[in-house]
Parts: C-alpha cells; structure tokens; sequence
C-alpha cells in the first residue's frame, strides 16, 4: 500500500481551483482510457504591463483519483501568473516535486495534469488565429 504526501493530501482535501471559467481563453480536456478519469482544464489569459500574455486564472474540473484532483489544483497554482512559454515547461514532474512526490503507480495521474494545460494552451492559441 502506498501513502500520499500531506501537499497531496493538502491539494486533494481543500482544492482552491475546482470549478470552471465562463469564457474561457482555452479548455483542455483529458482522460485516461485505463483508469477511466478525465480532467478539464480552464485557462484565462490576459496581457501584463509588459505587453506578454500571461495565464490569468486557472480552474478545473478532475473526476478521478486523490493524485489526480491533488495534481490539477498544483497545477492551476503553478500555471497561474506564467506566460505561455513559461507554462509550457511545467512537466509532471515539476508537479510530482510541488506536491513531495507522488507514488510511482501514480505517475500517470501527473502526467493527465501536464497534458491537459498544454491542450488548453493549443486551444487558446487555435481560436486566436
Ligand atoms: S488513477 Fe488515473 S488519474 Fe489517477
């Protein structure tokens, strides 16, 4: 049996992004055929005083395991006030450390999280063009 670390158990208990943004900049959706769980992903962009575009908000929405709920809200905490360059490189395991690491069967929950940032961020830059 494995235990979870107290951030991921922080993240899963009182998770401060859940829920979802009317008018999205861009939505990322992902989902897991083994383990059955999806995750979609809000992101709201905005330009900063230095004129770059920078992730405003983030929200989610995870129907999954403990990992997967904890690893988006870690996410939506990383993402938030990145530009898009700088949230293209957060990976799952910059996640994974964020939360004091993650039990190895559950890599691939951190691995949804990266996944669905960088579909939002395709999306936003789809509907920009
Ligand atoms: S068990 Fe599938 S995302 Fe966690």
């Amino acid at each position: 049996m494995f235990q979870y670390s107290k951030e991921v158990m922080k993240h899963f208990l009182h998770p401060k992004n859940v829920g979802e943004i009317k008018n999205a900049d861009g939505i990322g959706k992902v989902g897991n055929p083994v383990c059955g769980d999806v995750l979609w992903l809000y992101i709201k962009i905005e330009k900063n005083k230095k004129g770059e575009e920078i992730i405003k908000d983030v929200k989610f929405k995870t129907l999954g395991c403990t990992a997967a709920i904890a690893v988006s809200d870690m996410l939506a905490d990383l993402a938030k006030g990145k530009t898009i360059e700088e949230a293209k490189k957060i990976t799952n395991k910059r996640i994974a450390d964020a939360l004091k690491g993650l039990p190895k069967i559950k890599h691939h929950c951190s691995l949804l999280g990266e996944e669905a940032l960088l579909n939002a961020i395709k999306d936003y830059e789809k509907k920009k063009k």
